[in-house]
């Protein structure tokens, strides 16, 4: 005890100032004299996390994902750490005031489809907000993985195909939480595109789609929002895992972009903590004994030198600092959750895409009689599951958001589908013992689709006294499995049955039929979309589900969402559909060991769009109740920027947001670039009808830059370019061009190489039927 005692006194004494708490006050100044002082052991134990039933934490938050280890005698808190993409994701604990329930706002891409910047700064300020209430240091997200193929699992906590819209979103995201002063995370650090293999998948990429696809994104946060800290992902890249790969995360993310913050490991699977120290990934989480022994014996055997061990303690030991537990914030208010339901509500709404919308179906009027079909309609999806699932404190289900907004539900139907939900419920629950919110929260399992295939005099019979028919799809998705095909991608057989039967019953009485799509991500569409008279894609919206959903339905909110990704005509049109797993059968090998990324940068609309293949729904897609004019589209060069704009005028009858898509087109070039390629986007304000709004938007020649991997250099090639401002990413409404004289190029580094050269889709061509021969 005495030998400890003298150097805490003089360290103690050796700061200025001391908090309010008596605790002394480090920063960036006296942060070397601490790391002095500390032992090796100390040292190591920084560097691991530590669960919440270790001892010495004297503040714990149930349901946490992990902490750090506090060193007492000096006055460092342990910090926590807990997910995630929609909302605080910890254990409700009931207090005299109140319960820790959370807000659960919609799915990540749900956010992504509003197109707002302002939508994903205003989330990450409430999940900021909860999370300080609820004594929480660091929220783990945003996960901005690129949706390289529809069939990944975690898709739904993914912003889009695109690493730009991806980025803008993420960052915004970001900056709304840490302007609370809580940290994000910025996840899962770098192509974390499958769930099957996920532990040990090698990721094998060409430069070229590193740089200009699954590192863009990370770039764009890092620039524009310097999250606290940056998560890596579970898999490898260039055949080194990603959270052990110093070329990764020291050339590229701190040397090329200046990042500062504290690089972490994702949760599970222990790897070489020597090689991952070594690798420039500072904390282990979520932590084990091993990991402090590996680390203390790799500085005495010298695998890792006292610099590393240092740098990483210093990362530590700043964010540390930066902590609401280090600044003894008192958290014993309940956060504005009604306040926070209302935001999630919003952002529910606003990122709703109506893809169909004939004769102008919806909205539906007031007090409208309607059949309501689908067993997700009475039992709604709120999320996905796994790290991103909330504890909310409900789920509104569509049922009863028609129901609260004054429309009279066919009351047999709703009998049948209540009981059919009830009797699936007590077969699916597979813990009886779960208090409510559990069974709320992490056992709500999506129940399969009813066999109307009996029902047809139901059918029948029902539809004379209704006035139309709304038809609810539902779909989960979680991080423990890729999706699979038939069933999951495609409609099952009663989902097919049950649109084909109640289209044609209420079409032959002269009544409408409307989709509603609460499903985590991209479908198979052509084979049903003519279907239905109206098609909406409410996503996963939340907590407000139903709620949100009826005000779209009714017209109290006009639709302004768009597609943060492309719908293919089908699956084998996607060029990443020949290297993607498939569920059940991929278990070791090829799409397990490891995934040739053969497409390139060939994704969604960057293929789609240059071979021009039919889609059924193109990226930047979603109509409006009213209509819009784009005029006056104007390019500038200012101080060494493209400055864009153009005036949107709303030309119709109600009241609308329109979102303004800015594509560039680049002339003939040595390196093949997509026909177009999304370089800034806005979205107007709530323009009633004959308002008008100018949106300016901004690029630079490097924003238009392609990655040329022979030079090691990002390259913009002088020529003449062409500027769309589109209201989808197939539908231009104004074109401008615009000269670059010379090359302008960026060097960087030439490292992550792929250890197995990949042979890449160089030249883009339609393999739709080339691909179906694989199938
Ligand atoms: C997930 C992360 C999550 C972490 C902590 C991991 O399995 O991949 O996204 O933040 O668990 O729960």
């Amino acid at each position: 005890m005495k030998k400890t005692l003298i150097p805490i006194v003089s360290l103690i004494l050796s700061f200025s100032n001391v908090l309010a708490n008596n605790k002394p006050e480090y920063n960036d100044k006296n942060i070397n004299n601490i790391i002095n002082h500390l032992t090796l052991e100390q040292k190591a134990r920084l560097l691991v996390g530590c669960l919440g039933s270790d001892n010495g934490l004297s503040h714990t938050v149930a349901g946490a994902a992990g902490y750090t280890f506090p060193i007492d005698s000096l006055g460092i808190p342990s910090i926590n750490l807990a997910d995630g993409p929609v909302g605080v994701r910890i254990t409700p604990v009931s207090s005299k005031k109140y319960t820790s329930y959370s807000t659960c706002f919609p799915s990540t891409t749900a956010l992504a489809a509003t197109w707002s910047e302002e939508m994903a700064q205003l989330e990450g300020n409430a999940i900021g907000d909860e999370a300080k209430a609820y004594g929480v240091d660091i929220i783990l997200t945003p996960g901005i993985n690129i949706m390289r193929n529809p069939l990944c699992g975690r898709n739904f906590e993914y912003f889009s195909e695109d690493p730009y819209l991806a980025g803008i979103m993420g960052s915004g995201m970001i900056n709304g939480i840490q302007d609370k002063g809580i940290g994000a995370s910025l996840k899962h650090f770098v192509a974390n595109n499958q769930q099957t293999g996920k532990l040990y998948n090698d990721a094998r990429i060409s430069l070229r789609a590193l740089r200009e696809i699954y590192l863009r994104g990370f770039e764009i946060c890092i620039k524009n929002s310097n999250p606290w800290t940056v998560m890596g992902s579970y898999n490898k890249i260039g055949g080194k895992y990603t959270q052990a790969n110093p070329e990764l995360l020291k050339t590229i993310l701190r040397d090329e972009w200046k990042y500062t913050g504290l690089v972490m490991t994702d949760w599970y699977k222990k790897r070489d903590t020597p090689d991952q120290l070594n690798g420039g990934t500072d904390l282990m989480m979520p932590g084990e004994q091993s990991q402090i022994d590996e680390i203390a014996t790799g500085v005495k055997n010298g695998r890792i030198s006292e610099a590393i061990l240092n740098e990483s303690v210093k990362h530590m030991l700043k964010l540390i600092f930066k902590s609401i537990s280090y600044k003894g914030w008192q958290y014993n208010e309940a956060p504005d959750l009604a306040g926070n339901a209302e935001l999630a509500h919003k952002i529910a709404t606003e990122g709703m895409v109506l893809l169909k919308n004939e004769g102008s179906f919806l909205p539906i009027p007031e007090k409208a009689k309607i059949a309501l079909f689908g067993v997700t309609a009475y039992k709604s999806i709120a999320g996905g599951t796994g790290s991103s699932n909330v504890n909310k404190p409900y789920i509104i289900d569509i049922s009863t958001g028609l129901e609260k907004s004054g429309y009279k539900l066919n009351e047999r139907l709703k009998g049948i589908y209540t009981k059919f939900v009830e009797f699936q419920n007590d077969l699916l629950n597979k813990h009886p013992e779960s208090t409510d919110w559990e069974k709320l929260s992490y056992n709500r399992t999506v129940i399969p689709e009813m066999d109307l295939s009996k029902a047809e005099s139901i059918i029948e019979c029902e539809a004379k006294k209704n006035d139309m028919a709304l038809i609810v799809i539902g779909r989960g998705s979680g991080e423990e499995s890729d999706r699979r095909l038939e069933g999951d991608f495609y409609l099952t057989p009663e989902e097919k049955l049950m649109i084909e039967k109640v289209s044609s019953q209420y079409h032959s009485l002269g009544k409408k039929v409307a989709v509603i799509m609460n499903v985590c991500g991209v479908m198979e569409m052509n084979s049903w979309k003519d279907k239905p008279d109206a098609i909406l894609m409410a996503w996963f919206p939340g907590q407000e589900c139903g709620a949100a959903i009826a005000d779209v339905i009714s017209g109290k909110v006009n639709p302004s969402g768009k597609l943060p990704m492309t719908f293919p005509a089908d699956y084998f049109d996607i060029p990443s559909s020949r290297n993607f797993p498939m569920v059940g059968e991929t278990k070791e090998g090829k799409n397990f060991d490891y995934t040739n990324y053969e497409e390139d940068i060939w994704i969604g609309y960057r293929y789609f769009n240059t071979v021009n293949l039919p889609i059924a729904y193109p990226f930047g897609y979603g109509l409006s109740y009213t209509s819009f004019s784009f005029a006056e589209p104007r390019l500038e060069r200012k101080k060494g920027k493209w400055v864009a704009s153009i005036r949107i005028k709303n030309i119709g009858e109600v009241s609308g947001k329109e979102v303004v898509q800015l594509y560039v087109s680049a002339p003939q070039t040595s390196i093949r670039k997509p026909d177009t390629e999304l370089k800034a986007f806005g979205k107007t304000r709530n323009l009633k009808p004959g308002e008008s709004e100018i949106i300016e938007l901004q690029f630079t020649d490097y924003d238009i830059a392609s990655f040329d991997a022979n030079n090691s250099r990002w390259l913009t090639q002088k020529g003449k370019y062409k500027l769309s401002f589109g209201s989808s990413s197939r539908d231009f409404k104004a074109t401008v061009s615009f000269n670059i004289n010379k090359d302008k190029s960026w060097k960087v580094n030439d490292v992550l190489k792929p250890v197995e050269k990949v042979n890449v889709m160089e030249f883009p061509h339609k393999i739709g039927e080339e691909i179906k021969d694989n199938k």
